[in-house]
């Protein structure tokens, strides 16, 4: 069954709009993700940027606490988020580059470039019983480095595709690569997350990638909470992605 992590940084995104800076405030991330765990969903997500934009220190510690699925930090390889990663000890972190003035991660990593430094990486997670996965696009260097980096997963970016989606020469293309980049990781012997930019649409077009383990989807569920409520709107993505074969 194909798995659905729900990423909750838009709901400290809301909360931070009133009360950055300050101890409290709602919606609360921490409440979010027992909703999303209670509605079905199989992970928790958050994002702790440099920035603290949205996720901030508290929320990682407390959801490390509270979370009974599987908790994944998305962060980026630097010395302070990787110093934090290793004392909460989420069950997985999920590397992603990060630039300051990006609304959210646009690109995927590059593993290439940056091999050594991940590498140094996955092992210090590694030995602290901490999987890893590395968001990389699906194109055949990044998906061969990341196995030689020694990662247990990789999430393939689907952002491209997503962007192209009204536009079925541009979707065919991209849903190609995905499916090529997920064949790829999973005969080098990686497991394939794949997210971003994924909503209630666009997903169904996802049973035809291969190996599959896990989606993980914010932006959508949470807009659409706004109107459903946030359990349903975890039920209702659990539902569109209940088609996925295998
Ligand atoms: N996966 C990764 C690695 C991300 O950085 C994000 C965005 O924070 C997501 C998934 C979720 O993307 P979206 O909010 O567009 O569903």
């Amino acid at each position: 069954m194909l798995k659905l992590g729900v990423n909750i940084d838009h709901v400290a995104t809301l909360r931070q709009a009133r009360y950055r800076g300050r101890e409290h405030g709602e919606p609360d991330p921490v409440e979010a993700a027992r909703i999303c765990e209670e509605a079905g969903a199989h992970g928790i997500t958050c994002h702790l940027r440099e920035d603290r934009r949205h996720i901030v220190d508290r929320d990682v510690w407390a959801l490390r606490r509270s979370v009974r699925t599987r908790l994944n930090l998305e962060m980026a390889n630097t010395p302070e988020i990787v110093g934090i990663a290793l004392q909460v000890k989420p069950d997985i972190v999920c590397l992603v580059p990060e630039r300051r003035e990006e609304v959210t991660t646009e690109g995927g990593l590059d593993v290439v470039a940056q091999e050594a430094a991940l590498a140094e990486t996955r092992r210090r997670m590694n030995d602290a019983g901490i999987q890893v996965s590395l968001f990389i696009a699906p194109d055949p260097p990044q998906i061969e480095a990341a196995a030689r980096v020694g990662a247990q997963f990789v999430e393939l970016h689907t952002g491209r595709f997503a962007e192209s989606f009204a536009h079925p020469e541009a979707r065919e293309q991209e849903l190609q690569r995905l499916i090529a980049g997920a064949e790829m990781a999973h005969q080098l012997g990686l497991r394939v997350n794949a997210g971003h930019g994924l909503n209630y649409e666009n997903v169904r077009w996802l049973y035809r990638v291969p190996h599959l383990v896990e989606l993980n989807i914010g932006h959508s569920i949470v807009s659409r909470a706004v109107f459903t409520g946030l359990a349903q709107a975890v039920r209702d993505m659990l539902a569109v992605m209940a088609g996925y074969p295998g």
